[in-house]
């Protein structure tokens, strides 16, 4: 079995450019979906979840076809299908962000319910409420979700909560309804936005975006067009705790900076140096040897992202003092917790809230990635850590961060792939 073996590596120096955000990407192959052109996209990440979302678009009746490298060329021109196979949608729920644009597109759509996974049971109650909004007709069918609309018709609706899937799955649904559709408490992610500006390219008329406020006018049909992905903050962030935990100096390229603002807060508040150049589109950190303990509560954007509360844990085991992390967005996002704490952290979890107290002197061992990010997050403590550290269950990390090895080593960390049982 494939494992990621991680040696002591302090000081990490260098430049790392950054892919192409995993989750703008995967929502905007969904919405190709609804065009009867040729999409080109480009800085579309080499990931595992890529790889599903396209298998998913072919099964569908959609020509998706690799035309360089971090570029595909995608035309639903003769999309036949709207039943999204099961084998596929338990693979990977993101696979659920076709439900919009079938039903946009085709009227129908029948998906399996998506399952939960590690982090939460990932309820999918929101996306459908969206979807009856519009006019559509849900049938629950032993684990099978169907909806089905005649027409849609534009409505205004209010998210109890801003979900960044539903409310993709709903703009995606509502570009080629009859009518306005306006979502109130909607998310404000930047995925969100370069989904919208992706499909604005291909003629539908959404404003708002980034906002809680996003209106969606219903046009007629949806074209061709070339879009870039925008840069993935989260793998950007990972990179920039990897520079603070090791006490290194390492410039990330490729990155938006006013999609960081929190995760640059909370580095300069443990005292690191974060230097931010917008004209070159980069950020430099440098890690100091005595960092401060912070406090973090993860929120939906533009709060401090879940997606980084792992990775800000294992640094938290390097900071002087007491840090306290809470996490609002998932129930159960901190297994990683266990797994730190077997390479001799100090965390104390209670519900939402993790203790952590530092410095402590990690011990490399046998650990397990739970989920995408915690799999970042026991890189970032192997690296500081004393002897080996191996990683099992790296399919995860595959899911989300592409040439993660050869990143990191190009920054002078020790870590390769290894083939263990
Ligand atoms: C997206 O997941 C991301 N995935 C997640 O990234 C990210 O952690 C999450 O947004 C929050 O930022 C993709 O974009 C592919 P949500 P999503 O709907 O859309 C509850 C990663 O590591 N909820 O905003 O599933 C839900 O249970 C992944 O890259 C409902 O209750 O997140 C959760 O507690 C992990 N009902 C909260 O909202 C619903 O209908 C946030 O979920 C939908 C969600």
């Amino acid at each position: 079995m494939e494992k990621i073996l991680v040696k002591n590596s302090l000081q990490l120096r260098g430049t790392v450019r950054i892919s192409g955000a995993k989750n703008a990407a995967l929502p905007i192959l969904a919405a190709a979906i609804l065009g009867t052109e040729d999409i080109i996209l480009e800085d579309v990440p080499e990931l595992k979840d890529v790889e599903i979302m396209t298998e998913v678009l072919k099964s569908l009746g959609s020509d998706v076809k690799k035309i360089g490298k971090n570029k595909l060329i995608i035309n639903s021109k003769n999309l036949n299908s709207y039943v999204t196979k099961y084998e596929l949608m338990s693979k990977m729920r993101a696979s659920f962000l076709v439900m919009g644009p079938l039903l946009g597109r085709l009227g129908k759509t029948v998906n399996s319910l998506p399952g939960g996974c590690n982090i939460g049971s990932r309820p999918i109650d929101l996306h459908l409420k969206g979807f009856e909004a519009l006019g559509a007709v849900i049938e629950n069918n032993v684990g099978d979700i169907t909806a089905t609309a005649e027409e849609l018709i534009g409505n205004k609706l209010y998210l109890d909560f801003p979900s960044v899937g539903a409310t993709e799955n709903i703009i995606m649904a509502a570009v080629l309804a009859k009518g306005e559709t306006v979502i109130e408490n909607a998310a404000m992610e930047p995925e969100i936005v370069d989904l919208a500006n992706f499909l604005r390219k291909m003629g539908a008329n959404i404003t708002g975006a980034g906002t809680s406020s996003i209106k969606i006018k219903g046009v007629a049909e949806l074209k061709g067009c070339t879009h870039q992905i925008i840069p993935d903050r989260i793998e950007a962030g990972t990179f920039m705790v990897a520079a603070a935990i090791t006490g290194g100096d390492v410039l990330v390229e490729n990155v938006i900076s006013s999609h960081m603002k929190p995760i640059i807060a909370k580095l300069k508040e443990t005292g690191c140096d974060v230097i931010e150049d917008d004209e070159n589109e980069s950020i430099r950190v440098i890690g100091k040897d005595v960092l401060k303990a912070i406090s973090i509560k993860t929120l939906p954007y533009p709060g401090f992202p879940t997606d980084m509360q792992a990775q800000f844990l294992a640094l938290m085991t390097q900071l002087h003092g007491n840090n306290v992390a809470i996490e609002t967005v998932f129930e159960n996002r901190f297994m990683h917790a266990d797994e730190l704490n077997r390479m001799n952290a100090d965390i104390s979890v209670e519900g939402k809230e993790a203790i952590v107290s530092g410095p402590k002197r990690l011990k490399g061992t046998k650990v397990r990635a739970t989920d995408l990010r915690a799999g970042a997050a026991l890189i970032l403590a192997g690296l500081v850590a004393e002897g080996d550290t191996e990683i099992s269950d790296i399919y995860h990390i595959d899911r989300g961060y592409e040439d993660i090895e050869s990143k990191f080593r190009n920054l002078g960390a020790r870590i390769e792939r290894v083939d263990r049982d």
